[in-house]
Formats: C-alpha cells, sequence, structure tokens
C-alpha cells in the first residue's frame, strides 16, 4: 500500500536464533516441549559457578532467595515499582551495585509457573537491544523470581496515559522512536528466533523504556513458538490482553505471527492518539479505541481530530498520515494481508528520521491547555 511504496524493504537474512527443542505444537500444559527446553537453559545454568556473572553462553544465572531479599530491603514497599498478573516489581540493587527490576510470582495459581518457565527460556535464548535483558531468576522453594536489568522510565503506558500534573508528554518524534525500535525488537522474534516466537501479549505496558527512550518488549510468559513448516497457525487456548487480541485469534484460537502485528498496531494507535486501547472510564462510543477511530480512517480531513491533543498540534501531518496507514494495515481484519514486521520496521524508521523537530509544523490545536480532573490530566 502507498505507505511503503517510497521504501525499499531492508529485509536481511541473517543467521536465526535457535530456539531449543521446543515443538511449536500445543499441549494441556501450555507450552508445548517447554520442559525438555527449559531443562536445557537450568542445565547450562549449573554450570556456572559464582552468582551475579553471566556465563559466556549469556544464559541468566541463578539467584538465591536471600539475596534477593536483600537486594530489595526485604521485599519493602517503598522499593516496589508496579504489579501486574505475575506479582509484584521492586527495585533492587545486587551486592555487585548492578540496579536491577525483580519480579516476584505470586502463589495463586498454576499459570503462573509456566510462565515463568516460559519467560527465562525465551529470554535466556533471545538477546537483542530491543527486548529487555533477563538477568537471571530464582527458584528457592516455593519462591519464583525473575531478575532483569532495571528500566528507569518504566513502561511506555506510564508516559502515555493519566499523565501526572507537569510530566511532559511523549513528543512526536519520541513516539516514533519507540515504535521503529519496537518494531526491530518484534522482528528479532519473528525472523531470527528458529522457529519464530509469538510474543502474544504485545502491548504498551509490556514497552519498557531506559534514560533515552530506547524501547525493549518484555513479558514473555505467554509467548509460543510460531507454526513450523507448512502449518498455517499453532491452535492454542486464547491469552493476551483484552483490546489487542488480534480478531481471528480471539475467536478461534488460530495463532500466527500476524496476531503479534495487530497488536502492534493497537500499541500504534495508543502512541498516534495518546488513548487505551480500552478505555471504560470513557463515552459507550469512545470505549474501545479502534472502534472510535475508525470513521477517522475514511476521512484524512479529519484524521488530526484523533491525534493526541498533549502533542498541541506539534507533528508533521505528513507523517500522521503515514503512520495511520501503517496502523490500518497493521489492523486489518484479514491476517494475511496485515504487512511483515520487517516492512513496518523500515517504514517506522524512516518517519522517525523525518519527525525531527525541524519537520514539525504547528496544526490546529484541539484542547491547547488539558485539563487536570484531580490529582491527574485525562485526555
Ligand atoms: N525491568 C523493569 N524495569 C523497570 N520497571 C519495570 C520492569 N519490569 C516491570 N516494571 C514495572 O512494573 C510494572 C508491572 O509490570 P508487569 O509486567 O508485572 O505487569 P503489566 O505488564 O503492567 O501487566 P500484566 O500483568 O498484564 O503483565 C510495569 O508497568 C513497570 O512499570
Ligand atoms: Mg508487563
Amino acid at each position: 500500500m502507498s505507505c511503503f511504496s517510497c521504501l525499499s524493504s531492508r529485509r536481511k537474512d541473517v543467521s536465526r536464533v535457535q530456539i531449543g527443542n521446543l515443538s511449536p505444537s500445543d499441549s494441556s500444559s501450555g507450552i508445548g516441549g517447554v520442559n525438555v527446553a527449559y531443562a536445557e537453559v537450568e542445565k547450562k545454568k549449573g554450570e556456572t559457578n559464582g552468582k551475579n556473572v553471566k556465563n559466556s553462553s549469556g544464559v541468566a544465572v541463578n539467584f538465591g532467595f536471600m539475596e534477593l531479599a536483600e537486594a530489595t530491603g526485604g521485599f519493602e514497599e517503598t522499593n516496589m515499582i508496579g504489579e501486574g498478573g505475575f506479582g509484584k516489581v521492586y527495585k533492587g540493587f545486587l551486592s555487585n551495585g548492578e540496579v536491577v527490576a525483580i519480579k516476584q510470582l505470586s502463589h495463586d495459581g498454576h499459570q503462573g509457573f509456566q510462565e515463568f518457565l516460559t519467560e527465562v527460556l525465551m529470554l535466556s535464548l533471545l538477546h537483542h537491544p530491543n527486548l529487555v535483558k533477563l538477568i537471571g531468576s530464582c527458584t528457592d522453594g516455593d519462591q519464583r523470581l525473575l531478575v532483569y536489568e532495571y528500566m528507569p522510565m518504566g513502561s511506555l503506558e506510564d508516559h502515555l496515559f493519566d499523565l501526572n500534573r507537569g510530566e511532559e508528554p511523549l513528543s512526536w518524534s519520541v513516539r516514533m522512536k519507540i515504535a521503529a525500535r519496537s518494531a526491530r525488537g518484534l522482528e528479532h522474534l519473528h525472523c531470527k528466533a528458529d522457529p519464530p516466537v509469538i510474543h502474544r501479549d504485545l502491548k504498551s505496558a509490556n514497552i519498557l523504556l531506559d534514560n533515552e527512550f530506547n524501547p525493549k518488549l518484555s513479558d514473555f510468559g505467554l509467548a509460543k513458538v510460531g507454526p513450523d513448516g507448512d502449518k498455517s497457525h499453532v491452535s492454542t487456548r486464547v491469552m493476551g490482553t483484552y483490546g489487542y487480541c488480534a480478531p481471528e485469534y480471539a475467536m478461534s484460537g488460530k495463532l500466527t505471527l500476524k496476531s503479534d502485528i495487530y497488536s502492534f498496531g493497537v500499541v500504534l494507535l495508543e502512541l498516534i492518539t495518546g488513548r487505551r486501547a480500552i478505555d471504560e472510564s470513557k463515552r459507550p462510543g469512545e470505549q474501545n479505541l479502534i472502534t472510535w477511530c475508525r470513521p477517522f480512517f475514511s476521512d484524512q480531513r479529519k484524521l488530526i481530530q484523533i491525534v493526541d491533543p498533549l502533542l498541541r498540534g506539534n507533528f508533521p501531518v505528513r507523517c500522521l498520515h503515514q503512520a495511520v496507514a501503517i496502523t490500518t494495515m497493521c489492523l486489518q481484519e484479514q491476517p494475511k494481508v496485515r504487512p511483515h514486521i520487517s516492512d513496518i520496521a523500515v517504514a517506522l524508521e524512516y518517519l522517525a528520521s523525518h519527525s525531527s523537530t525541524s519537520d514539525i509544523h504547528r496544526h490546529g490545536v484541539r484542547n491547547p491547555t488539558p485539563q487536570p480532573t484531580s490529582e491527574k490530566y485525562r485526555i
């Protein structure tokens, strides 16, 4: 379609990362082959001597529970930086001075343990500047913890929605940079892992940011290896986050790489609009972001009305049109016609490089001064 016509796809045929003994077939326990591959990872970890170091194979290290308790001041509430379905996340300081994020599995349910295994396995094998780094894990008694590099700016979600009073919104160019580099992270899963890996839970909460707003994809607990050989999809129980799930996957459980592309399209739309995929605090017609945006997609003159008002008109309209074109391609109902992640990455990099301040012209400002509602700004 139009937005790619000016760009040549620079898809590279690079050597692929072997994803252990994983079988892409689903199993009742969740992830086919995961335990076999995990045992391999554990074996490699056992071969490393010493703590807080990485072995030459890049496999994350084992931590003792006491070591992580010390790192977090006994899981002190003031060190808690977030909480998700898996459990609480703490900022921690290792004895070697390294700052880390420590995720502690809460004790309810078996699903969490399966996710823990998959997370360790995937992140032990997948390494890329736009994927969060797993430093180690802890399996001590019934404790299960994951230790990651610390991402000082938190998640993309934290910077897009419900900003605190006085907090600077992300500029258009930073949004495009985040989009382009996140696409490169996803490309690593789709194109360089062998077999390919489907993330299955792509969303703004799972894109973490460093001090320079470089994004890193996180939360691989639901990841699946993609269809093998001439199979078109993996059949699996529907998991993920409401609002981000591709329609065909939500309806039939047929999972493909294109399911991630749909979720990526939802994230792009959140970046453009500053609105959540699903926001129950909005009026009925505006709660589902895609439904709300659809009428604007078909009328280019109205397109600027969907842009995040916190940008105060500071975005290049040409880039907006192209960003929306990429987004709508990702969100197509038919998975087959959604674009390949490498093409998306090339297109977004082009937009990121044409979104610098000098390219920005001010446009109609819908809501120049955001009005605070209690402690937070609402869009
Ligand atoms: N490596 C990290 N560095 C810094 N902060 C982190 C890190 N990992 C997670 N966090 C913080 O912890 C919060 C919770 O993360 P978590 O992945 O547990 O839940 P979630 O992604 O918000 O929701 P879900 O349960 O759907 O996964 C994140 O929003 C982020 O602010
Ligand atoms: Mg997360």
